[in-house]
């Protein structure tokens, strides 16, 4: 099967027969080498749109959804390779030749909804329906559409969607209630093009942003204030082509190495950034494992026996919410009782359900400022033993939360639509195998 076909088929989410079958009980050991980040990569592939150009982009995750971006990308005019051995993907962008996002290629991703801002910049008018990405609770763009309108769009919504315009965008002040990652980036690129300066106060500080507006000011940007909560951009007339690297995926990293402590095992991992891997190695630290790091590498090793700990997500340099799922079944393997407080989303803990029917031990806390049902505080005692059950993948992090639990779990663990993985971790069970982990794909994976 090819990439595309393979990706095709990732992006129409049925409940076919594609298991990802989990044998536990191994010990995982051995290197590994981390790739891009999937979040940096999908919006340098949006960010391509702002010039002209040709933009190279190496160390790109082979996932689903940097494929479906780079759809994207073509239906907007774009000249887009994939190359699939060399993990780049080349894009010249020379005309942008509509200004409607094709609804299908638009809801394939939450990332989609950064190339509003890029098309906006260029072209004075972009018209899009919701973007699509995970069922983690609600997920609005109205920062997105507040800063647009705060740069002198118009911006009109309907039940069809929504279409914004602008001759040319002017500098402005923008305050985001919330420093949203999409939000920032999306306004980032818009302002890079627009005329005079434009202040994103309370911005994202996310190291996915950071290394793209350094990529932003290698196009010719000029963006200062990268990594605080005051973003500055003086607008540009033009920008110009970039070869650029992908940042290692801190996600991806983190996964693996809570791998090596749950399963009592030693992992190395190649290509990471120490800053970006703090919130997660002061928690490992905490639950009694070893962390050290050298150059680009971090070594990981089980402690003697692991603790409890709370974690709360929060916005970087915060416990990220994209490592919460993924930490859970370690907390369910720790003695005593960890507290963990999502407070990214107001419904990212429904994937416990499934580690509950393998065993865990978690109650959720479900309540509401105005008494919804919302899951925000897990309650997690452990050890607890956990056996092997068919289980369902929500979202891409859940996914990979229910294959670590497999790892521990006595007998085989059965994961239903195995997609998500696709989506966002680049030959994952290979990765996993080589590592020792006993593990069966029924399918054919990205
Ligand atoms: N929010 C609003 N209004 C907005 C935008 C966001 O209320 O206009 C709220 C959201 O409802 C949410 C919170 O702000 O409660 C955070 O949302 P944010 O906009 O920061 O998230 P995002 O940009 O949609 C990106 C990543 C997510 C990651 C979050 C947080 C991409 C494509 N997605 O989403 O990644 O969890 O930032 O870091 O960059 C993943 O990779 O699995 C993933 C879900």
């Amino acid at each position: 099967m090819t990439l595309q076909t393979a990706v095709a088929d990732a992006a129409t989410p049925t409940t076919d027969e594609r298991v990802l079958k989990i044998r536990g009980g191994n010990t995982l050991r051995g290197k590994v080498r981390i790739g891009g980040a999937k979040n940096a990569a999908l919006k340098a592939l949006a960010a391509t749109l702002l010039t002209s150009d040709e933009v190279v982009l190496n160390n790109v995750p082979m996932i689903a959804d940097v494929i479906s971006m780079a759809e994207l990308l073509r239906a907007f005019g774009a000249e887009v390779s994939v190359d699939p051995e060399r993990e780049r993907v080349v894009v010249r962008a020379r005309e942008i030749v509509r200004t409607d996002a094709p609804p299908e290629l638009f809801k394939a991703t939450r990332a989609s909804v950064v190339v509003t801002g890029p098309v906006l910049a260029r072209c004075g008018e972009i018209s899009f329906s919701m973007p699509g990405g995970d069922d983690i609770g609600k997920r609005p763009i109205d920062m997105h559409l507040r800063g647009f309108q705060r740069m002198g769009a118009e911006v009109k919504q309907d039940r069809y969607g929504i279409c914004a315009r602008a001759t040319k965008l002017q500098g402005a002040r923008i305050y985001m209630d919330y420093p949203s990652h999409t939000g920032t980036e999306a306004l980032l690129m818009a302002s890079t093009l627009a005329s005079g300066t434009t202040i994103i106060a309370n911005a994202s500080a996310e190291p996915e942003i950071v290394w793209l507006g350094k990529m932003l000011n290698r196009m010719g940007a000029r963006i200062s204030g990268l990594g605080s909560p005051i973003i500055t951009v003086e607008g540009v007339e033009r920008l110009q082509g970039v070869s650029e690297v992908c940042l290692p995926d801190r996600l991806e990293a983190g996964t693996y190495a809570i791998a090596a402590v749950i399963t009592g095992g030693e992992i190395e991992l190649k290509d990471v950034r120490q800053d970006h891997m703090l919130p997660l190695s002061e928690k490992l630290l905490q639950a009694g494992a070893e962390v050290w790091f050298r150059d680009n590498k971090m070594l990981v090793r089980a402690g003697k026996r692991l603790d409890a700990v709370d974690i709360q997500t929060l916005p970087f340099p915060g416990f990220p919410t994209d490592l919460q799922a993924t930490f859970m079944p370690l907390l369910t393997q720790a003695h005593g009782v960890s507290r963990v407080h999502e407070r990214v989303y107001e419904d990212r803990l429904r994937y416990t359900d499934e580690l509950v029917k393998m065993g865990a031990n978690i109650h959720v806390e479900r309540f509401g400022e105005r008494g919804e049902q919302l899951a925000t505080t897990a309650v997690v005692t452990g050890p607890a033993r956990l056996h092997g059950a068919r289980v369902k993948s929500l979202d891409i992090r859940s996914a990979v939360s229910l294959v670590l639990a497999g790892l521990v779990a006595e007998g085989e663990t059965q994961l239903i639509d195995v997609y998500h993985i696709d989506r966002g971790y680049a030959r994952f069970v290979e990765k996993l195998t080589a590592l020792g982990a006993d593990l069966e794909d029924t399918g054919d994976p990205v």
